[in-house]
C-alpha cells in the first residue's frame, strides 16, 4: 500500500512537469505559427513613412552641405556648413530611433542567449533577426532610400578632404596678380611713392586692379638703410633705395605677418624683423625674407621692386617662391 502511494506521488508530480512544459511550449508556439521564434509584428506604415521621409531630409541635408561647401559666394558659409551637417545626422538619428523603436519586432528575454558556438543556435540568431523585420511592409524602398541617405552623408564627410588642395598638379598654388609694372596700392587705395617709405615702420600695398583677397596679392613693404642689406647675389637690385617688398602671408600656416619689430636702441637690440602673430615666426628683411625664428620653414617670398619714371613704387616681376602656407614639395616650385 505504502508502495502504490509512492508511485502515485510520482505519477502526478509527472503529470505536474509535464503539464508545465505543455504550458510553456504553448506560450512558445503561441509567440509564432510555422516555426517562428520571434512573433509577427503588426505592419507600422505610418512609422514607416516617417523614416523615409527623416531619410529623404538626412539625404538633402547632406547635398545640402555640399553644395554650400562647393559655393564660396554663400554668405555664412560656415554657420551653414554645421547646421546642414548637424540637421543631417538628427535626421538620422530620428529615423534610427524610429526603426529600433516601431518597426523592429522585440522580445523580452529573462535569460541571456547562451554563446552560439553550435551552428543550430547561429542559425537561430539568423532566423531571429530575419524575422524582427516582420512589421517592413516597404523593405526595398526603405533600403533604397536608407542606401542614398548614407552615401550623401558619406560623400559630405569626405567633401572637405578637397581643402587639401591639389595633389598632383600643384602649380596653381605658385599663381599670384603680381607682374612686371603693376604699381604698389597702399591700404588707403593710393599708388604708393618710394619717397614715402620711411625705415623703422612697415606698409602693407597690393598690385593695382587686383583682387585682395587673393592670398598671393598682400606684401609688406619696409625700408633699411641700404649698406644694411644681405641679399642673394641673384637678388641684387630688387630693393632701389633700401625698399623691400616682401608676401604678407607666413609661410608657416598662412597667418598675415602683421608685426615688425624694430630695434629700440640699435647697437644692443636685435635687427628689425617680420613677425606672424600666430606662432611667432620672425624674418629677417635684410636677407631676402629668411626665418631666424620660429616655426616657419622657408622664407618670405620676396617681390622684386623698381621705381618707375613717376616715383612710384612698381613690381619687377613675381614672387622669389610659392606665397603662401608650405605644402608637400613647395621648395621644388619656383615661380
Ligand atoms: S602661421 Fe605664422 S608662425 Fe604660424
Amino acid at each position: 500500500m505504502r508502495r502504490l502511494g509512492r508511485w502515485l506521488l510520482m505519477a502526478i508530480v509527472a503529470a505536474l512537469g509535464w503539464a508545465r512544459h505543455r504550458e510553456g511550449r504553448g506560450a512558445d508556439a503561441d509567440a509564432g505559427d510555422d516555426g517562428r521564434i520571434v512573433p509577427a509584428g503588426d505592419p507600422e506604415p505610418g512609422a514607416e513613412i516617417a523614416v523615409l521621409l527623416l531619410l529623404v531630409a538626412a539625404t538633402l541635408c547632406a547635398v545640402g552641405f555640399i553644395v554650400v561647401y562647393a559655393i564660396d559666394a554663400i554668405g555664412n558659409q560656415t554657420q551653414l556648413l554645421g547646421i546642414a551637417i548637424g540637421a543631417c545626422f538628427t535626421f538620422l538619428a530620428a529615423a534610427l530611433i524610429l526603426v529600433g523603436k516601431r518597426l523592429i519586432v522585440t522580445e523580452e528575454n529573462e535569460e541571456e542567449y547562451p554563446p552560439a558556438g553550435h551552428p543550430e543556435e547561429q542559425q537561430e540568431l539568423v532566423q531571429i533577426v530575419e524575422e524582427s523585420g516582420s512589421r517592413f511592409t516597404r523593405k526595398r524602398l526603405l533600403m533604397t532610400t536608407g542606401g542614398a541617405a548614407t552615401a550623401a552623408v558619406g560623400a559630405a564627410l569626405v567633401t572637405p578632404v578637397l581643402s587639401l588642395g591639389p595633389w598632383l598638379d600643384t602649380s596653381s598654388l605658385a599663381n599670384t596678380p603680381w607682374r612686371r609694372g603693376l604699381r604698389l596700392i597702399g591700404s588707403d587705395g593710393l599708388p604708393m611713392f618710394a619717397d614715402q617709405v620711411e625705415e623703422g615702420t612697415f606698409y602693407t600695398a597690393f598690385p593695382e586692379h587686383a583682387n585682395h583677397d587673393e592670398i598671393g596679392a598682400p606684401v609688406i613693404v619696409v625700408r633699411l638703410p641700404p649698406s644694411a642689406l644681405r641679399l642673394p647675389a641673384e637678388r641684387a637690385g630688387w630693393a632701389p633705395g633700401g625698399v623691400l617688398a616682401y608676401s604678407k602671408i607666413c609661410t608657416h600656416a598662412g597667418c598675415a605677418i602683421a608685426l615688425y619689430r624694430t630695434p629700440l636702441f640699435p647697437p644692443t637690440s636685435s635687427k628689425p624683423a617680420m613677425v606672424c602673430p600666430c606662432h611667432y615666426s620672425t624674418f629677417d628683411p635684410a636677407s631676402g625674407g629668411t626665418v631666424i625664428f620660429g616655426p616657419a620653414g622657408r622664407p618670405l617670398p620676396q617681390l622684386p621692386l623698381y621705381v618707375g619714371g613717376d616715383g612710384v613704387l612698381r613690381a619687377a616681376g613675381n614672387f622669389s617662391g610659392p606665397v603662401g602656407p608650405s605644402w608637400r614639395d613647395v621648395r621644388e616650385h619656383p615661380t
